[in-house]
């Protein structure tokens, strides 16, 4: 297939979302969003439970289309590219999805490696490699075991580790403490903060924990109505007078944000 023209500006940030729009059968999920992503920043996009955040994700990371709009990481429009480009340039960015989806039918450290083997590094090279990261993450002498022998925190550990063991220079965290204990996110938070200080990396996350919000950005947006209707330095996160906004930092259920308890589909869902 042929690159498409593009009408795309030229970006401000590393990322950068220009006018995107995507709905699924006939209903707005992202509805003209505009946003820069600057380097080196920490940028975590907030929102209720459904607001299209994970949407969002996977159209900057080229796994869904959007219906209409630009989004240019390091200036380019990855969904114009030729497949093998695309993986190439696949390879500045370190993901870590949510609930880590690792292979498992691979041992822990061809999981981290996998960049790395798919670049063409030979094996003991991956897996010293791979070693090395896992022991950042505090994950020593685990390269051999499987997937299915690790608890949720080690597996999310695990992701991350696979994340960072190409060296990329964006790092994208989907929900990165859903389903963690308070201690276990505790972890993960400290291990995103050094990392994103380490590395020099520029971070974006998805994310609705207000707790990671505070320690873990440089700036925040909220995701709201298919908008993003906020976005602040996180510095200026308390002084906001907005309901919307003030509601959901508070996580009050009363408040301008309308929620339904009746198993309707009509307003957000209470959960
Ligand atoms: N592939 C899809 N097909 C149809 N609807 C989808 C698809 N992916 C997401 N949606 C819908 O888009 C909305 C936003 O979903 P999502 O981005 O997963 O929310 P969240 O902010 O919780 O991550 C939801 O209503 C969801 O049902
Ligand atoms: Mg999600």
């Amino acid at each position: 297939m042929s690159p498409e023209k593009t009408s795309a500006k030229q970006p401000a940030g590393i990322i950068s979302l220009q006018g995107v729009h995507k709905s699924f059968k006939g209903r707005k999920v992202l509805d003209n969003i505009n946003m820069d992503i600057m380097p080196g920043e920490s940028h975590i996009v907030i929102g209720l439970s459904g607001a299209g955040k994970s949407v969002l994700f996977k159209c900057i990371l080229g796994l869904l289309r959007p219906d209409r709009g630009a989004i240019l990481i390091n200036g380019e429009e990855w969904f114009t590219l030729p497949i093998e480009e695309k993986l190439q340039r696949m390879s500045c960015v370190g993901v870590l999805f949510q609930g880590a989806a690792l292979f498992d039918s691979l041992p822990v450290w061809e999981n981290v490696a996998f960049v790395l083997r798919r670049q063409g590094m030979n094996k003991p090279e991956a897996r010293e490699r791979a070693a090395e990261v896992l022991e950042w993450v505090g994950l020593p002498d685990i390269c051999d075991k499987m997937p299915a022998e690790l608890s949720g925190g080690m597996k999310k550990r695990v992701g991350m580790a696979r994340a960072i063991c190409h060296r990329p220079d964006i790092i994208f965290y989907d929900e990165p403490l859903a389903g963690l204990d308070p201690v276990m996110s505790d972890v993960i938070t400290t291990l995103m903060k050094r990392l994103h200080e380490r590395m020099n990396v520029t971070s974006l996350t998805i994310a609705h924990s207000m707790k990671l919000v505070r320690e873990f950005s440089d700036r925040v947006s909220m995701l709201y109505e298919g908008r993003i209707y906020q976005q602040m330095a996180r510095h200026d996160i308390d002084s906001s007078h907005d309901p919307v906004f003030k509601q959901f930092i508070e996580g009050r259920a009363d408040g301008p944000i309308q929620f339904t308890f009746s198993g309707s589909d009509h307003g957000k869902e209470a959960t």
